[in-house]
């Protein structure tokens, strides 16, 4: 039984599937995109949701990844990977026609919007990664869409060619200057925050919260949705690994990122609590 009365994802929707690779494309230092052929993944992958992925052999534990790009007219689904370790260094080098197991979709996603009005999409680095599924779900609704993309340096931009025509003007930061404006993402959020109704967020922590607290004070209307990351072994409330510090109805609790999260309401996660966690992948 869940530790906490957050909502939780549905586990049903999830298939145990045999992907095969059609490609990995490489995009800068360290960063890949990995196109897989998975059927029941395309058909189902909600925008913000992950799978967990394995190859074989390889290590152990599935690791998991935000479905990045979704299309179902070639039963086809991406991830834009970052390589850190054993795991994402064997998902970086395969080739095409290998198998790769996936587990997904898994966890809660972004909420999608009923009627139509303005997103923004706030990036850090490999956070970016679901925002190309996002994007296209949202102008598909009739949303306008604008997207602040920032990084360290211009090799580790998402490039733009992966998100889909029709963005609102996008502002590219990063913190070296080497393309677009030199600076952090929230140096250029204010600006962008006009109007709107609600903001997306997914990069390091200690960036989610200050884009939260900017937002609050800013564009207290919005509503504020952050993808957070927590190391994670099984990926559906099993191993209790991912416990991440989050509030419910303002008193403290632990959820299970896998099931409560990753996308969670700004103001459902316990920022400081957050902070005192070891860090991981930062
Ligand atoms: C919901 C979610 C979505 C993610 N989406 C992406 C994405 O789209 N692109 C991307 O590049 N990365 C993403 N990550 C991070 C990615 O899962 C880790 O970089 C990856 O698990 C590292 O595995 P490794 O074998 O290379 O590293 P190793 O160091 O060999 O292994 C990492 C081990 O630590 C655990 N671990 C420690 N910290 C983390 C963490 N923050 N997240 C997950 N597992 C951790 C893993 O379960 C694994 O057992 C996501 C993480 C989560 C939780
Ligand atoms: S990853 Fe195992 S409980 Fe969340």
């Amino acid at each position: 039984m869940s530790p906490v009365q957050l909502p939780e994802n549905d586990l049903s929707r999830a298939r145990d599937e045999a992907a095969t690779c059609l490609g990995v494309e490489e995009l800068g230092p360290g960063l890949h995109l990995l196109t897989l052929e998975a059927p029941a993944a395309t058909s189902a992958a909600l925008p913000g949701e992950f799978a967990q992925l394995q190859v074989e052999p390889g290590p152990l534990l599935r690791r998991p990844f935000s479905f990045s790009g979704v299309d179902p007219n070639r039963g086809t689904v991406s991830f834009y990977l970052r390589v850190y370790g054993e795991g994402t260094r064997k998902l970086a080098h395969l080739s095409p026609g290998s198998t790769v197991r996936l587990l997904g979709p898994l966890g809660r996603g972004f909420s999608l919007p009923e009627t139509s009005g303005t997103s923004l999409l706030v990036a850090g680095g490999v956070g970016a990664a679901p925002f190309p599924h996002l994007a296209t779900q949202l102008l598909a609704r009739g949303e306008r869409v604008r997207w602040l993309n920032g990084a360290a340096s211009s090799d580790q931009l998402l490039p733009t060619r992966l998100m889909p025509g029709g963005l609102a003007p996008s502002v590219q930061v990063t913190d070296d200057g080497s393309s677009g404006r030199q600076g952090l993402v929230t140096d250029a959020l204010a600006e962008l925050l006009g109007g709107v109704d609600r903001v997306y967020a997914c990069g390091p922590n200690p960036m989610l919260q200050a884009v939260s607290q900017m937002a609050a004070r800013l564009r207290p209307e919005a509503l504020v949705e952050v993808s957070i990351e927590a190391p994670m072994g099984c990926g559906f409330g099993t191993c209790l690994g991912c416990s991440i510090p989050l509030l419910l109805q303002g008193a403290p609790i632990h959820g299970l990122c896998c099931r409560q999260g990753p996308v969670l309401a700004a103001d459902q996660v316990d920022w400081e609590g957050l902070r005192r966690q070891p860090a991981h992948l930062e």
